[in-house]
């Protein structure tokens, strides 16, 4: 995915890349209608190839959110017990709105990919924001974990093979969030490509190893996945929206806008299948 510009081969929607290796921007869209045929080929086709698409400007209401993630998949429901984030109004919506009174934190303030402790983890999730801290803070940061999976040496990939890791949900979300063991390397059902599927957040070791090694291996995958080379910083402005591939990236929601209001929705689309070996 290294090379410039993106847009090749576009003929309905633009797509202007914002890294060299994760995040697009895409433009000439409104989300406030149905997509024709060429805009969703085209939109999937960009999501596929970039991981994380970005929209700017789209005042979007509950149906048109909901609209979008069908058009990928079915909408999922969180599979925590305890969250940050709150039901809306509307059941297939969850609402992100921070403010002063989210003294014990935000959602999504760890690297993570959304819900690995599930047996089916989300294949993504739409947020969408409409009000932005006038501090200019709550940026999200995104990587590339195929990237991350690409910069291993051989003999990293060769040890990793066939390993697998306990994504524990209790950890994150209390008693009652299920724990699931995926593979370490996954591949990407419709990109084919190998990526590293494990977070700090919800791992603590990886399975069939010594104790200590697979603390320690676990502890430098996921130091390994912060590389800032890895990475795509977002800025939100009101009105923004951010899809995240789930299966093959992580993200970081940075904490640094409190008492300052943040304040938006998202909408999580179900995955079609477990991870698979890569
Ligand atoms: C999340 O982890 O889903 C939250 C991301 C964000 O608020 O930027």
């Amino acid at each position: 995915m290294d090379g410039a510009g993106g847009n090749e081969d576009y003929r309905a929607i633009t797509v202007t890349r914002c890294s060299p290796r994760i995040g697009a921007e895409i433009g000439n869209i409104d989300l406030t209608r149905p997509l024709s045929e060429l805009e969703l080929a085209e939109l999937k086709r960009a999501f596929t190839e970039n991981l994380v698409l970005f929209f700017r400007d789209q005042k979007i209401s509950f149906e048109d959110h909901v609209r979008l993630a069908e058009y990928f998949g079915t909408i999922g429901s969180h599979a925590g017990k305890k969250t940050h984030s709150k039901p809306s109004e509307d059941p297939r919506v969850r609402r992100f709105h921070f403010d002063e009174t989210s003294v014990d934190g935000i959602s999504g303030n760890a690297w993570h990919s959304d819900q690995s402790c599930a047996p089916i983890p989300p294949l993504g999730s739409i947020l969408y924001m409409h009000t932005i801290p006038p501090n200019r803070g709550g940026d999200t940061v995104f990587v590339s974990m195929y990237a991350a999976y690409e910069a291993l040496s051989d003999r990293m990939k060769s040890y990793l093979e066939g390993l697998t890791a306990l994504h524990d949900g209790v950890l994150i979300f209390g008693d009652g969030t299920p724990r699931s063991e995926h593979p370490v390397v996954v591949r990407h059902p419709e990109s084919g490509r190998k990526s590293l599927f494990v977070h700090g957040t919800a791992i603590r070791w990886l399975n069939g190893l010594p104790r200590d090694e697979g603390i320690a291996i676990a502890r430098y995958l996921a130091e390994h996945a912060r590389t800032p080379e890895f990475s795509f910083r977002f800025r939100w402005e009101p009105h923004s929206i951010a899809f995240w591939d789930n299966r093959c990236c992580h993200h970081y929601a940075i904490n640094d806008y409190f008492p300052h209001v943040r304040s938006g929705y998202r909408v999580q689309i179900e995955g079609h299948a477990p991870p698979a070996p890569g």
